[in-house]
């Protein structure tokens, strides 16, 4: 093809791109196995409604749905949600409080829609500091839907990245001091081994909403090589077409992994 015949065709593909919707544009066979999201913005969403925070938590829980769903749909294997992290108990005590009961009320309510959806829940983090309620709904929850083999939700609660690297780094001094491990075979997938995602792929694409470019205290160790995409939208208003756009996004680029460009093609 000559160059101006080239230019004509990307231009081609570039308006029938525009045409299609982001979930038509999504290659079947370059579906990112794992998906994290740090959901963030519901406490701004709320306020710009005149609302209190809680309301935004709340809308923020519909948006949980939706999107649970459309990744369940589109065959992802792994979709870990950031619900709490260790610095959210630094909270004014009110709005911790009443985030633990609408996690107990959600769980409440959406575990059938877990069993339509053939979804398996899982949790990450430090859940022994939640409160009794919501731990035992948790666990409940997590043992009702250990059969289903569609998607595994796992939601990250009261987690933080240097709270779990530290549990990593007692259990294998631990492993040392009891001879059960040489320092010298201490390496990448022995602190894999001890993370709180120790059954599940590291993190293919990381979505943060709100605006904010930051990862916070977010799975630091497996996040390692994802590739990241910042979206202005507030967790409330998040809706299944950016998170398709997100996804097409994530398809275009090239994953080098340290490599050069010609290894990798
Ligand atoms: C994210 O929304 C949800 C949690 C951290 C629990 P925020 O509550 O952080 O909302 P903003 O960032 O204040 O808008
Ligand atoms: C990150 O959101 C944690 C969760 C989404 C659960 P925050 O709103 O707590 O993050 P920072 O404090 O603004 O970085
Ligand atoms: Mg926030």
């Amino acid at each position: 093809m000559n160059l101006e015949k080239e230019q004509r065709y990307v231009r081609f593909v570039e308006m029938i791109e525009n045409l299609m919707g982001y979930k038509e544009q999504i290659l079947q066979d370059r579906i990112p196995r794992h998906i994290a999201i740090i959901m963030d913005g519901n406490g701004r969403w709320a306020k710009r409604q005149g609302m209190a925070r809680m309301f935004g938590h709340r809308q923020g829980v519909e948006t949980v749905h939706r999107i649970t769903e459309a990744a369940a749909e589109l065959g992802i294997e792994y979709l870990t949600l950031y619900a709490f992290s260790t610095e959210n108990w630094n909270r004014p005590k009110e709005e911790v409080d009443a985030l633990m009961a609408l996690l107990v009320d959600t769980i409440a309510k959406e575990t059938p829609t877990l069993m339509k959806n053939n979804i398996r829940l899982q949790t990450i983090g430090d859940i022994s500091r939640l409160p009794q309620a919501t731990h035992d709904k948790f666990v409940a929850c997590i043992e009702q839907t250990n059969q289903n083999t569609g998607l595994t939700l796992v939601i990250a609660l009261s987690y933080s990245a240097r709270w779990e690297l530290i549990q990593a780094a007692r259990q294998i001094a631990q492993a040392v001091q009891h001879s059960k491990m040489l320092v010298e075979d201490i390496n990448e997938e022995t602190i894999s081994a001890h993370l709180t995602t120790r059954d599940m792929p590291d993190p293919d694409l990381l979505i943060r909403t709100s605006g904010e470019l930051r990862i916070s205290n977010f799975l630091l160790w497996q996040l390692a090589y994802a590739e990241l995409y910042f979206t202005d939208c507030l967790w409330p208003e998040f809706t299944e077409e950016e998170f398709y756009h997100a996804i097409v996004d994530y398809q275009h680029r090239e994953r080098r992994f340290g490599k050069t460009s010609e290894q990798v093609r």
